[in-house]
């Protein structure tokens, strides 16, 4: 594990942008695991300005992204598709045939999650997943208690995750209460994994996930078990952290 400690909100978000710039450019052809939430809203724009200034080219690479809401469907305004069409995508020349979430409205959801996990073996898999962690330590929508072997599957969210999230709805009763998500295993088989946390409010978490004992009660500390994981994480995010013993043990 690598921890990657910065000042501010934008400097987290330029060093993850610079990192999948440069996935990108060493393969045209990158396979991009994609999060939302308001952490990578930053990282989002620097790509964005990153390919308007001609340094990157997003034709040929193919994006999964981590989860969405059950019920919501992609032309609703809070679903994830909705999100990431209008922060990123939009603003790109990706090929929006490469382009998959999970469909939130799947009248089978055996299936479809079933199907959205052949699709990531099928595009040789993985190569950077992007995440970004709950207030709980979730990642994607791997609530504690999650099974560390599930892969894509339905969750139920957790009342801590239907409170922060609430933020992006008018009111709480909006707010889905499941949504589909990749898995731990489908989240562990990707071969790089950068980790964004910005804020006080993920201090706990972070400090968990990289200090803690490995235990679903927080999902993210299974990322200790991963052979290439970095968390970039700012001065908030990192408050809990003994940055002197991690100089030490991950640098
Ligand atoms: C959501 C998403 C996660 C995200 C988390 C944190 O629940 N499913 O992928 O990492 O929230 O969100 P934020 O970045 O807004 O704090």
């Amino acid at each position: 594990m690598r921890i990657i400690c910065v000042d501010n909100y934008e400097q987290m978000s330029k060093k993850a942008a610079n990192i999948v710039a440069s996935q990108i450019i060493l393969k045209p052809n990158s396979v991009l695991g994609l999060a939302t939430g308001s952490t990578p809203l930053g990282m989002y724009k620097q790509l964005i300005k990153t390919y308007e200034a001609g340094h990157i080219d997003f034709q040929e690479v193919t994006t999964f992204n981590l989860d969405e809401y059950y019920g919501l469907s992609r032309d609703n305004k809070q679903s994830y598709y909705y999100y990431m069409y209008e922060n990123f995508f939009k603003h790109t020349n990706i090929d929006m045939r490469k382009v998959n979430i999970p469909n939130g409205m799947a009248k089978d959801i055996n299936e479809e999650c079933c199907e959205y996990e052949k699709k990531i073996r099928k595009s040789g898999g993985i190569d950077l997943q992007v995440l970004g962690i709950g207030r709980n330590g979730h990642i994607g929508f791997n609530e504690p208690d999650i099974k560390f072997e599930a892969t894509t599957h339905m969750v139920k969210l957790d009342e801590q995750t239907i409170k922060d999230n609430s933020r992006f709805f008018k009111s709480i009763d909006e707010v889905p209460t499941s949504a589909i998500s990749m898995g731990i295993k489908t989240i562990m088989q990707s071969r790089k994994i950068i980790l964004l946390a910005s804020g006080e409010e993920k201090a706990d978490a972070v400090n968990g996930a990289v200090n803690g004992k490995i235990t679903p009660e927080l999902p993210a500390s299974v990322l200790q078990l991963h052979p290439d994981v970095t968390f970039i994480v700012d001065k908030e995010a990192a408050s809990k952290l003994d940055l002197e013993k991690i100089k030490k043990d991950y640098c």
